[in-house]
């Protein structure tokens, strides 16, 4: 099989550093923030145009939700703005744009996993930054691989630089500080590594558009943590609380459960159930 000519951006961030070890056998230049900032369209457009990629993959975002609500501009810039000009620089190179969004576009008062046809209604200024690059994506490019995900949590997330869920659960752990975790928000965790190797296959279609890609099955925020635990055998103090007395100051969808319902018809592999993902994320952390 031919190697294809990928730019990644946010190489070494969760998503990132899972898709630079999954498309190792690719012509892959990794880029890397702020040497490579997406919000500086003339440096993007002339690097992107130097490497002259098949393939540009934008896993960057503003995702702070919560700081996202009092820096609505940054978001802006970053989650849409920015998403714009990308979308246009991969036209002119007749490059393919992989970026990615998230369940928070939806308002989360569906009764059943969200399919890709399903309105979104964003709750919060993060929700509606990541709705508008969606809609620039899908304004500008042709070829295009739209993937909204989920709680994701990868190896890279351990490293320090911003923890992903899992980790902040066993840091809190660890310091003894009390743990609150909601029980009212459903969603579904899901694996970085599982996620880049379903794209590495996407990528090789031409089957353009949005998909949504999870693992599989659905749980609260707050048995999510407690399957961290469990898994670990050892107790974890969690107190269940509401969103409300939790008081985030984004809202965020009480069910934002995705149906990879495109990803199924095309064919491509199955992700496993959220809690096989979780276990094998703790043994390649070397925790169980
Ligand atoms: N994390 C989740 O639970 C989740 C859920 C649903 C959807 N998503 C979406 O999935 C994608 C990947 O998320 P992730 O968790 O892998 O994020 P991440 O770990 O924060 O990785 C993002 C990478 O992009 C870099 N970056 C930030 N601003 C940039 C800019 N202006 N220009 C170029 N690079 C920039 C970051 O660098 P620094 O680290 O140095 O800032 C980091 O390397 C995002 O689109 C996010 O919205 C995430």
């Amino acid at each position: 099989m031919f190697a294809m000519k990928i730019a990644l951006i946010g190489a070494d961030g969760q998503l990132g550093s899972d898709l630079l070890r999954t498309l190792r056998d690719e012509r892959l230049t990794p880029l890397y923030y702020p040497d490579f900032d997406i919000t500086r369209p003339a440096e993007t457009r002339s690097v992107l145009s130097g490497l002259r990629p098949d393939v540009v993959i934008n896993t960057a975002a503003f995702h702070r939700v919560d700081d996202c609500e009092d820096l609505v501009e940054e978001a802006f810039r970053v989650n849409a703005f920015a998403v714009r000009e990308l979308a246009r620089i991969c036209r002119d190179l007749e490059a393919t744009l992989v970026h990615f969004s998230t369940d928070y576009v939806f308002d989360g008062r569906s009764s059943r996993p969200y399919v890709e046809e399903d309105p979104p209604q964003p709750l919060s200024a993060y929700g509606a930054s990541k709705l508008a690059g969606e809609y620039f994506v899908r304004a500008v490019c042709e070829k295009y691989f739209l993937v909204r995900t989920c709680g994701l949590f990868g190896l890279a997330g351990c490293l320090g630089k911003g923890r992903n869920f899992v980790e902040t659960m066993l840091f809190y752990a660890e310091a003894g500080r009390p743990l609150r975790v909601v029980n009212d928000q459903w969603v579904t965790p899901t694996s970085c590594e599982e996620l880049a190797a379903r794209l590495a296959e996407l990528i090789r279609t031409d089957r353009y558009g949005l998909y949504h890609m999870t693992n599989e099955g659905r749980c609260t925020w707050f048995e999510f943590a407690s399957a961290i635990f469990e898994l670990l055998g050892r107790p974890g103090k969690i107190t269940a609380v509401d969103s409300a007395s939790f008081g985030a100051k984004a809202r965020r969808p009480a069910f934002s459960v995705l149906e990879n319902k495109q990803a199924k018809a095309l064919g491509l592999a199955n992700f496993s159930e959220w809690r096989e993902a979780l276990r094998d994320y703790l043994r390649k952390r070397g925790l169980i």
